[in-house]
Formats: structure tokens, sequence, C-alpha cells
């Protein structure tokens, strides 16, 4: 399993430490929440943010745009360091998310889309063989230490069969409320990366990823 702690919670006053914790607790990506306050009703940080980060960390920079523009932000948070660019089905047309993965590979990254809860995985079928993640929401994006939205299973679960059926290498990352029982409910469903914010940046940082390195899917 991969952990991929979201930023969004991380205590800013406390940036430098929390990130050497972060550095050292076995996670192997970094999750950068950026939302615009149009797309979501919430406003996070920009490119400069990334840039120090990737100053101080050499963790995967595993970046979620919540904007209604990506086609302008994928090319600013590559350039500030982004390995990976996921951006909203829910904004682009069919034809325009096909154009964004290709330059988004084009400039060296890989491509993610990802989908709100009420986003039905079917939307996600004319890329299972060209995005590198698809990135299932199980709370509706905005904000951190929301509730896992159970409902979020099945959808794990029906995409998982989708890219098995197509042959498809891509990865399926889970985001929201997930701590160490969310985490068991999507590794047995099918996810392979895991976001947490609130549960990771709480105390212990990493005793939180260590606990949810460990878990397996029960029956795969
Ligand atoms: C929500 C963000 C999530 C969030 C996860 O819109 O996309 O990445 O930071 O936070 P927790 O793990 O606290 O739900
Ligand atoms: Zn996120």
């Amino acid at each position: 399993m991969i952990i991929s702690p979201s930023v969004l919670s991380l205590h800013y006053e406390d940036m430098k430490n929390q990130t050497e914790q972060l550095n050292a607790s076995g996670a192997e990506w970094m999750h950068f929440d950026v939302m615009d306050g149009h797309f979501v009703p919430n406003l996070t940080f920009g490119p400069d943010i990334l840039k120090a980060f990737c100053r101080i960390s050499d963790l995967f920079k595993d970046v979620h745009l919540m904007v209604t523009d990506p086609e302008f932000f994928a090319d600013i948070f590559i350039d500030a360091g982004a390995d990976l660019i996921t951006f909203h089905q829910e904004v682009l047309s069919e034809e325009k998310i096909h154009g964004l993965i290709r330059h988004i590979h084009e400039k060296g990254a890989k491509a993610g889309i990802s989908i709100k809860p009420k986003t039905d995985t079917e939307t996600l079928r004319p890329f299972l063989n060209e995005a590198d993640l698809f990135l299932i929401m199980s709370v509706e994006p905005g904000f951190g230490g929301q509730k896992f939205i159970p409902e979020a299973a099945e959808k794990i679960a029906s995409l998982k069969k989708m890219l098995k059926e197509a042959d498809s290498g891509a990865l399926i990352q889970v985001d929201g409320g997930i701590n160490g029982e969310t985490a068991q409910t999507a590794a047995d469903a099918g996810a392979d990366v895991l976001v947490a914010g609130s549960y990771v940046f709480r105390d212990d940082i990493g005793k939180a990823v260590k606990s949810l390195c460990m878990i397996q899917p029960s029956s795969r």
C-alpha cells in the first residue's frame, strides 16, 4: 500500500519539523491539495509552497487539483515540482481530458483523474488505458477531517474490475476520511494508494503512517 499524507492538515506553524517527521515516517508520497475557491468552497496553496516542500522533502509530489481550470494549473504545478497531476473529471469534456493527459505526459509527469462521491465510475471508462491513476474521493472535496463515505467502497471495487477487464495497470487512489479502520475497507475494495490528512497530522506522524503502511487487503 502506498501512503500519501495530505499536507492540507500539516501544522504550518511547524512546517519544517513536521516535514522532517514525514520524510522519516515511511510514507513514499506527499499529497498536495490545491483548491481554487471555485470548484470547491475553499482556497489553499500555490506553486511557491510546493517549491518549498521540494526544497525540504524528496517524497513523490502527488498534486490534487480541485480547480475549475486544470489545463491552466497543470503546467504551473509541474514546473513547481509536481510528479503527478490529478485533476477532476467533472470540469472538462472527454476530448479535453484526453488532451490534458497527453499534455501532462509530454511535460514528463504522471496523470490522474479524480471523481467526486456522486460521479459514476463509468465516466472514467474512456481513460482506463491512458491515465496512470484514478482517485476515488471518499469525502466531498474541499476540506480535511470529514467522515469516510461508505459507498466509496463499491466504487473502488467497480473501478478495480473495470481496470482488470481493460488490462490497465493504473493505480486506484482513495482520498478522504482515511484512518486505521477505513483504510482496511479501502484496501479490501482494491485501493493501491491511500491519502490521509487529519489521521496523520494529529500527534505522532510516524506512528500514524506506519499503522497505514501495515494495511494489506484481507481478501484478494
Ligand atoms: C479533501 C482533500 C483530501 C483531504 C484529506 O478535499 O482532497 O486530500 O486533505 O483529508 P482527511 O484525510 O483529513 O480526510
Ligand atoms: Zn486530496
